[in-house]
């Protein structure tokens, strides 16, 4: 819902205006005196400003200029008495929407008012869609704007000019090998290849031959000299994909390897020099495993020189319009039609999810909703089902004492959704309000009870 300020000191006029624009959907709020708009307009989430020009102490000018230093892009129309044609010049100088004089057609305020919100949207959505494509939002193909995404680029830039080795962990799904992609052309070594390598997908002794090579008859069916990855990736840089699945006798061949940098390649005894960087990433903490002597730790040093853990999905919520937008892009550029939108429904479905998949996850969910869906606006319809069964059932056994006072408890609750919603949103309260399903007014209002500053 699009809110509106209206400000005069004419009472009167207030009354007009609420009455003839709450009708058509807006919320209103008013204000009789230029002090009050001006607070008003620092504190609530606004999409247009209607103020009178003359009154007294502040005019509508200083309106006009203040709320454009809190959003430059807010829109603004000005009443002017009839004949003031100078004012009204005056104030489309200073970026007023537009101007109108009074007293008003009804019907002319009514469009007027529509353009300036549709207009603005516009210029939000624009705004996304450049934020979508800004440097500071992205880098190379990994998107996000968190600051755990935007601490994960500075890591990137910073490792990618030396030949340390890093490791990087993360949940499943949640861009590992895309950051390890990142580093490695990020690098000087950017021309030499980049060699990545599945530990966890293959037996001891593939695994084995694959990375370090076999001569010819080495073994049966080991008919021809064969390069490993670690001779492939020689100059580049080798990526060594879920690494907690190696055997332990692989892990001292490794160890070896990384340490003097030659090895020999299976039944053969002429030893091979490499100049190799490693990259490494597990979705395993590798520290716990080490501790269960499930994994060297001499190894375990050797791979973790720089460390970056890369967050959940979850922990970083904020992240998620961007993404969604970013593949609603992506898969909408692969078929031809207009590209739509997700509805406000859908929007709280992904934001209330939690996303165990993280970003292959909400990936596969868009993609699949941009193929299913036909129209304009994607729907629930076209979202997995089981996203749609979804009710977080709050086990209270498990958290409440069985004599929690009602009132109070849901309060609390309350009190720490609401600060949730806004950090997971960078305080944008629009975009927190839409997240936990309230409209901004009531966000507002509550913040306020919970004396929730931003
Ligand atoms: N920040 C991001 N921006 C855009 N796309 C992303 C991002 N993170 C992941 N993806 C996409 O999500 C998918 C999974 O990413 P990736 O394979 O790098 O994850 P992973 O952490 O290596 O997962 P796994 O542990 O399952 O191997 C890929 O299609 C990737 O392009
Ligand atoms: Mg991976």
């Amino acid at each position: 819902m699009d809110t509106i300020l209206v400000v005069d000191d004419e009472k009167n006029y207030l009354v007009v205006l609420e009455a003839l624009l709450a009708p058509e959907g807006y919320e209103i709020i008013t204000a009789d005196n230029p002090e009050k708009a001006l607070q008003l307009i620092r504190e609530t989430d606004l999409d247009l400003v209607i103020t009178d020009m003359k009154m007294p102490g502040i005019s509508g000018m200083d309106i006009l200029e203040e709320a454009k230093k809190i959003n430059v892009d807010i829109p603004i129309i000005i009443m002017t008495a009839f004949g003031s044609i100078e004012m009204a010049v005056e104030a489309m100088k200073k970026h007023a929407y537009d101007y109108i004089e009074k007293p008003f057609k009804n019907e002319a305020l009514k469009l007027t008012v529509k353009k300036a919100l549709d207009n603005y949207r516009l210029i939000k959505e624009n705004r996304l869609l450049s934020e979508a494509l800004s440097d500071r939002y992205r880098f190379g193909n990994i998107i996000g704007k968190s600051r755990p995404m935007q601490e994960i680029y500075d890591m990137i830039k910073k490792v990618s000019q030396s030949k340390t080795s890093v490791l990087v962990t993360g949940e499943s799904g949640t861009g590992k090998e895309l950051i390890a992609n990142a580093i490695h052309y990020n690098s000087p070594r950017k021309e030499r290849p980049f060699i990545s390598i599945n530990c966890g997908a293959l037996t001891e002794t593939l695994l084995e031959s694959e990375l370090f090579g076999h001569e010819r008859g080495a073994f049966t069916g080991a008919v021809a000299v064969k390069k490993g990855r670690f001779e492939l990736a020689d100059g580049g840089t080798l990526f060594l994909d879920e690494i907690s699945e190696t055997s332990p006798a692989l892990q001292v061949k490794l160890l070896r390897v990384l340490q003097e940098m030659e090895f020999e390649r299976v039944g053969g005894t002429r030893t091979i020099d490499v100049d190799v960087r490693i990259l490494s990433a597990s979705n395993r903490n590798l520290k716990d495993d080490v501790a269960k002597g499930l994994f060297r730790e001499d190894l375990f040093y050797r791979l973790n020189v720089i460390h970056i853990e890369v967050p959940s999905l979850r922990e970083r919520s904020e992240d998620i319009r961007l993404l969604a937008n970013h593949f609603i892009d992506k898969y909408h550029a692969e078929k031809n039609g207009i590209k739509p939108e997700l509805s406000p429904e859908v929007w709280k479905v992904l934001f209330n999810h939690n996303w165990p998949g993280n970003i292959r996850e909400l990936e596969n969910v868009i993609e699949r909703a941009v193929v299913l869906n036909s129209g304009e606006i994607i729907t629930a319809e076209s979202l997995p089902g089981y996203l749609l069964k979804e009710e977080d059932e709050i086990n209270i056994e498990k958290f409440l004492p069985s004599g929690a006072p009602l009132q109070k408890t849901l309060e609390q609750i309350e009190e720490q959704l609401i600060r949730r919603a806004l950090k997971n949103c960078n305080n944008v309260q629009s975009h927190a309000a839409d997240m936990i399903g309230i409209t901004k007014s009531l966000f507002q209002h509550k913040m306020k009870k919970y004396n929730i500053s931003v």
